[in-house]
């Protein structure tokens, strides 16, 4: 007898992460398979405030939660929340137990878990899985080209090729000439953030060698992007996988089966400050710049203060998301810095919290994205044809934001420098007639992605592949 697919769906506990394994959730359930998504008491008590999950997402899409591993009163805040994880909670004892002791009351009752789809660095649900006779899937939620990083660095650190230790062993401009594929234009700077520092970051490492060389024993492998953006790379990175689905851009191959666009730009862990849209629309095409660093870089107030005098020398009117856990530093308040702010962004600016962000790529106002590069935020700019300036912070960033200007051609990288000449210079070129080139490639990436969602196209395909093993393991 056929049952039904029932996958378990676990992200790593941070919002970059839950996002796109919500979208896949969705899509899923909206494909007809029934879905459990696992969240940590803390993330899914903010997902509840702020996402309206419970009239959102059709009813075959079930939430249920486990604790963190962190103790009650701890901060959780974003980045740091990350980094906990990695430094303080010791998964096997601390969350291995709750994850099984789900599995396990699943497998008793009559609609048992058929598939787990876990985020690629929880590695320890592949033989979780394995123990009671299911699949897993990983997904990992970062770029390819980043992803293939994680596979060669720890080899060339143990082999002495990556040097650590003092200021004359590190030349950050120095080419990383031994990884396939990006022999030509991949620098020490440009890597991910664990391997840039001066001196070893030892458990960051070993946390990301082992989680990576573990995803390889998952049943397959599932990646937001799509072929024709990183098709050198993935073909390098299908030797070590037994199968992977490139099924991205996710946020667009969802909007192609849901009935109709939800209008909240969903899943986050903020309240959306929707004001922005009405600005948007009293503004000229293209004439916008809009200006988000996704939801866990920090920044000092000094760098802010660069980067909005910067943007108020471009004389470009910009759109803003200053989240409010943001800023590191107390603001320095002097009052006459506070009313100069004031006044200037009363003329050309908008901040908000935290801003719908899909629709505000989509508005015909915007014609540049100031951003860290994360994945997402990537993605989500070129499916809508806006080109990118990246400011990257950590993991993936360093190494998106290379590709996007060496070889995506689809923005400009802003790395380690944050002055307000060089954002003053940078929207300019990126807004004026020097991005004239920019947003001729960036137009045509975006078509490429948005024909890869396409009935036929290459993640419409893959995604249907998906969904047929998915039935195909349940029989
Ligand atoms: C992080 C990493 O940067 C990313 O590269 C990794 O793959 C996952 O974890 P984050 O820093 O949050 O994620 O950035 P990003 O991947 O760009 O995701 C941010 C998400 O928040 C995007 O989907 C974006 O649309 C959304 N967002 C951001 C909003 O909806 N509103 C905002 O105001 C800002």
């Amino acid at each position: 007898m056929d049952r039904t697919p029932h996958v378990l769906i676990f992200p790593f506990p941070a919002q970059g992460h839950i996002t796109q394994m919500l979208k896949l959730a969705e899509l899923l359930c909206l494909s007809g398979i029934q879905v459990t998504f696992l969240n940590t008491h803390h993330n899914h008590r903010r997902l509840r405030r702020h996402a309206d999950i419970d009239s959102r997402f059709p009813a075959s899409l079930r939430f249920q939660t486990i604790p963190d591993g962190l103790p009650p009163h701890h901060p959780r805040r974003q980045f740091g929340f990350l980094k906990e994880w990695i430094y303080s909670v010791d998964i096997k004892s601390q969350i291995e137990p709750s994850f099984r002791h789900l599995l396990v009351s699943y497998q008793s009752q009559n609609n048992p878990v058929t598939c787990i789809i876990s985020d690629g660095v929880l590695t320890f649900t592949i033989d979780v899985g394995m123990g009671l006779g299911i699949p897993t899937i990983s997904f990992r939620t970062v770029s390819t080209c980043c992803l293939w990083t994680y596979f060669w660095l720890p080899q060339l650190v143990r082999s002495g090729d990556l040097k650590f230790g003092g200021e004359e062993l590190i030349d950050m401009d120095e080419r990383v000439s031994s990884i396939p594929g990006s022999e030509t234009f991949l620098r020490r700077r440009d890597l991910p953030s664990f391997y840039r520092s001066k001196e070893i970051d030892k458990t960051g490492m070993e946390f990301v060698d082992t989680e990576t060389q573990n995803s390889t024993k998952s049943h397959a492998l599932i990646l937001n992007t799509f072929e024709d953006l990183e098709s050198p790379i993935l073909s390098e990175i299908r030797n070590r996988f037994t199968k992977i689905y490139t099924i991205g851009p996710l946020h667009t191959l969802l909007n192609t089966k849901r009935a109709e666009p939800i209008s909240v730009s969903s899943n986050g862990l903020w309240e959306v400050d929707r004001t922005c849209m009405k600005w948007l629309d009293s503004q000229t095409p293209k004439s916008v710049i809009y200006v988000s660093f996704g939801s866990v870089v920090l920044m000092k107030h000094s760098e802010m203060m660069e980067i909005w005098h910067g943007l108020v020398n471009s004389e470009k009117p910009f759109l803003w998301v200053v989240r409010p856990d943001s800023i590191t530093e107390e603001l320095e308040s002097s009052d006459e810095v506070a009313e100069e702010v004031a006044e200037e962004t009363k003329k050309r600016g908008c901040i908000v919290g935290w801003a719908p962000q899909e629709e505000v790529l989509a508005h015909g106002a915007v014609g540049g994205f100031l951003g860290h590069g994360g994945w997402n935020s990537t993605l989500e700019s070129v499916v809508a044809g806006v080109p990118l300036i990246c400011w990257p912070h950590f993991a993936d960033q360093t190494v998106n934001s290379r590709f996007v200007e060496e070889v995506w051609r689809v923005g400009l990288d802003m790395k380690d420098r944050c002055d307000r000449s060089t954002v003053e210079m940078m929207v300019r070129d990126l807004m004026d007639e020097k991005g004239e080139g920019l947003r001729e490639s960036t137009a045509r990436m975006g078509e490429l992605a948005r024909e890869s969602v396409r009935d036929g196209g290459s993640s419409f395909c893959n995604f249907k592949d998906l969904m047929e093993d998915l039935r195909l393991m349940c029989q």
